[in-house]
């Protein structure tokens, strides 16, 4: 039987989609009620975590939602592995499958993860690449659900580099029938086959290169980083991503009770205003504790053990 990877948003239904998200919120509710030992679903299974990039929160939710659900973690980096001295990734995934449960990666090539997926006889989930960031998506539209209701038929913008996390929201906005507005420069607009691909699903997608515009009415603003990781050498991007920094004259033109989102790591002072992050709008720190409950749902899902 094929394993149920989590790869991107785009494979993967709306009802999957729900289906994951209900798992998380589920857990999350019971952890609430303090009825978080009670329930190992994942005992004796193991997760082996590959990161080629850094990580704080991914890393940290992965490795505590793993536990919390009764499993267990093994953290790899790629040069520690033989992977870094030539062994295949088709290789590594097929002895990877002897070993552990699910293999959850970092890296900046989407390419390897996929090959890494097509190879291994378990559970593969995409961690964040120079492409996409699903696992990010789900714990913040579970965030902005929480807050302001169905996102279904709401308006999200975007303001800043049309980056890996932006393509995510481009795939959830298919699957889950909301509008994505988004607002960048040209130079660092979103790929012409993200938007093909976005149309074809019949996705509401606005691309427009005024924040303002884009910010107009909208229920949620949501921001990342103007440098990221494999962006490094680009010093361009200060100067272009300056108009879509996300202040108190941007959060103004949104709808009053709009949410502003940020995965973090927050570069304050560049893409976000101190003043915006601490806000009452804020809700960037939820957000972040949803990854972990976001997390116990994929790794449920894919582990097939949901408990409902
Ligand atoms: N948002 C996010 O993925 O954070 P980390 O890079 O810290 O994992
Ligand atoms: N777009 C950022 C997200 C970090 C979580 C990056 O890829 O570095």
């Amino acid at each position: 039987m094929k394993p149920r990877h989590f790869l991107d948003l785009s494979e993967l239904s709306s009802a999957e989609i729900r289906r994951v998200l209900n798992i998380g919120s589920a857990i999350k509710a019971k952890r609430r009620r303090g009825e978080r030992a009670k329930e190992r679903p994942l005992e004796g299974k193991v997760l082996a975590m590959v990161f080629d990039k850094p990580s704080t929160r991914t890393r940290v939710s992965f490795d505590v939602g793993m536990r919390e659900l009764g499993g267990d973690t093994l953290m790899l980096t790629g040069k520690e592995m033989q992977l870094g001295r030539g062994e295949t990734i088709a290789d590594t995934a097929r002895v990877l499958s002897r070993y552990v449960d699910a293999i959850m990666i970092r890296t900046l090539d989407h390419a390897m993860v996929a090959e890494l997926a097509q190879n291994a006889s378990i559970p593969v989930i995409n961690g964040l690449t120079k492409m996409t960031h699903p696992c990010q998506i789900m714990a913040d539209v579970m965030t902005f659900e929480e807050h302001r209701g169905s996102i279904k038929g709401r308006t999200i913008t975007w303001s800043g580099d049309a980056n890996n996390v932006l393509a995510s929201w481009v795939h959830a906005a298919a699957r889950l029938d909301f509008t994505l507005r988004i607002a960048s420069p040209p130079e660092l607009a979103p790929r012409p086959e993200l938007l093909s691909w976005a149309k074809k699903e019949g996705a509401e997608i606005v691309v427009t290169t005024d924040a303002f515009e884009a910010a107009e009415g909208a229920d949620a603003i949501v921001t990342d980083c103007w440098v990221s990781m494999g962006d490094e050498d680009e010093f361009r991007r200060h100067n272009l991503l300056k108009p879509y920094q996300v202040n108190k004259r941007l959060m103004s033109v949104a709808d009053k009770n709009a949410v502003f989102m940020h995965c973090l790591p927050a570069h304050r002072g560049e893409e976000v205003t101190d003043e915006i992050m601490d806000g009452p709008q804020s809700v960037v720190f939820d957000e972040a504790e949803n990854r972990l409950h976001a997390q116990k749902g994929i790794l449920a899902w894919c582990l097939g053990a949901a408990s409902e």
